[in-house]
Order: C-alpha cells, then sequence, then structure tokens
C-alpha cells in the first residue's frame, strides 16, 4: 500500500529497492519516520516501530492508529481555502488536543505547497486538483488505520531510540534529513555533527541497518569501511511537475542477498 502522506524526502520512488535489500528480522524499525513509506511498502514484520522527533507528525499517526472516527468528525466539514489554511497555520499545536493537532498537521501537509514543514504555504494551482479529498476521506484512512493497528509509535530523539531497540535481531531503517539540508525538518533538530555521532553509533549495533541518502564526498568519506550501493532516484524539486535526477547512497553494516548487490 502507499503511504498517505506525501513529505519532503519522502522514499517513495526507492523504497522498492531498500525492501529488496532488507536482510532477515523479527523487529522491524523505522529511525526517522516521516512519511513512513517503507514501513506501507513492505510486508509486515513481527515488531514494528515507527519514530519521529516530529510531535505534531507522532500525534498525527496516533490519532489515525488511536481515533480515527474522531480524527475523521473533525476533518469533514473543512474547507479547503487559503483563509481555513492561514487559521490553522496561526494555531500554537501546543494549545490545541490531540485530535486537533494532528488536524491542524495532517490539513497543512495535504493542502500546503511541496509538503514544507518549516513555513508552509496554501497551494492552489490552475494544472491540479487539491491533494485533499474528503469524499475519499474514510476509505483512504481506514486501510492506514489497519496498517497501524499493531505498529508502535515513538517520539524520540533518534540515538535513544537506537540504544533502547538495538537486539541482534533488529532491523533498523535510516532515513535521516539530507546532507547539506540538515534543518529541513526544523530548527535544533539534527545538525551536521549528527552524521558523525549517527556513524558511531550505528558502527556499535547488534542489529542490522540500511541508511539511504544523497550522494556526497563527505558522506562517502564518512561511512568508508560500510557497505555501499548507490541508487539512481528522482524527485521533484518544488512540488512541481519537473523530475530530477539524482544518486542516493544506501549504507549498510551487512551484505544484501547476491542478486541486488552493486557496490558503490
Ligand atoms: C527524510 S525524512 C524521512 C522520510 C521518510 N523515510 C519517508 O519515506 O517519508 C527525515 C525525518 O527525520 C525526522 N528527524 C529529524 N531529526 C530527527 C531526530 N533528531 N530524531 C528523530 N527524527 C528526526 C524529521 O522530522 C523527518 O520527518
Amino acid at each position: 500500500m502507499k503511504s498517505f502522506l506525501s513529505y519532503m524526502g519522502g522514499k517513495s520512488l526507492l523504497a522498492g529497492k531498500i525492501i529488496q535489500k532488507m536482510p532477515k528480522h523479527t523487529c522491524y524499525c523505522e529511525v526517522f519516520a516521516g512519511a513512513a513509506w517503507l514501513l506501507f511498502k513492505k510486508d509486515e514484520s513481527k515488531v514494528e516501530i515507527i519514530n519521529d522527533i516530529n510531535t505534531d507528525l507522532v500525534t498525527l499517526y496516533r490519532a489515525v492508529k488511536n481515533h480515527l472516527e474522531e480524527f475523521i468528525r473533525y476533518l469533514k466539514w473543512i474547507l479547503v481555502a487559503r483563509d481555513e489554511f492561514e487559521r490553522f497555520k496561526a494555531e500554537d499545536p501546543e494549545t490545541l488536543t490531540d485530535i486537533q493537532r494532528a488536524v491542524r498537521f495532517y490539513y497543512l501537509l495535504k493542502t500546503g505547497y511541496a509538503s514544507r514543514i518549516k513555513n508552509p504555504s496554501f497551494s492552489v494551482s490552475p494544472l491540479g486538483r487539491s491533494s485533499l479529498n474528503l469524499l475519499r476521506i474514510e476509505e483512504e484512512l481506514s486501510a492506514v488505520h489497519l496498517r497501524l493497528a499493531r505498529v508502535y509509535i515513538e517520539n524520540m530523539h533518534y540515538a535513544e531510540l537506537i540504544r533502547r531497540f538495538d537486539r541482534p535481531e533488529t532491523f533498523f531503517y535510516v532515513d535521516p534529513p539530507y546532507y547539506g539540508y540538515e534543518d529541513y525538518y526544523g530548527n535544533d533538530i539534527f545538525h551536521r555533527e549528527d552524521f558523525r555521532i549517527l556513524r558511531d553509533l550505528l558502527a556499535k549495533i547488534d542489529g542490522k541497518f540500511i541508511l539511504s541518502i544523497n550522494d556526497t564526498p563527505e558522506i562517502r568519506k564518512l561511512f568508508k569501511g560500510f557497505n555501499v550501493s548507490t541508487e539512481a532516484t528522482s524527485y521533484t524539486a518544488s512540488g512541481g511537475d519537473k523530475r530530477k535526477r539524482v544518486s542516493e547512497l544506501l549504507i549498510m553494516n551487512f551484505e544484501p542477498a547476491a542478486s541486488t548487490r552493486t557496490r558503490g
């Protein structure tokens, strides 16, 4: 199935290639979940955990998992309009109930330009319809609700999550902000220095991991010694139609099955 969110840096296109390389595991742990494209596309694992530091996003997952009817009831009569967008944007999430907070974040992501997290702006175009279709919302979110039913949803810093869930049978999917775009998802949640911290942490785990990241000389140097494969992918730079071809690195601490191996 698909994720219910489009998200900056979402791995809708790369998910298939990552899934092919995934090792056997009993615990699946998505460290930087975002829209969790991998979780939604892969088969279910025995234990599944998704995590993100963004409390608005985690509140949305929890609302869809635990309070779907209430969430839909709130959304049903909301207009897709610039005024409504600005009203939601001006609200302080800390002053809202969990359902209101989840609805606010969902609305801003769905009706905003290019799914921007920081300073979103209303999206309207003569070329396409809004991606928020209130007529189909019940159907779409019911499937997501069922998929999340047995998934643990965490709201921690990545380092705490990795330490807490590391076991030989754990597989971590690690999808941090891109190198050079560390503050894309918020200020002071991820810094350039975190790539080194992440590398040192991942070098010592008992479990297995795949880390996806943009291909830069700095990242190649930092992760020298790990198993690295290069994958071609593309993304729309600013929500427009033009797709940009880029190369992405998949960094692992294991050898994937022979049929999928390509050295970077
Ligand atoms: C590249 S996105 C993940 C995209 C996701 N794989 C998908 O397919 O949609 C990176 C995510 O990391 C989260 N993040 C940033 N810093 C973090 C931190 N220190 N700990 C945990 N999550 C963090 C951001 O909120 C963002 O949602």
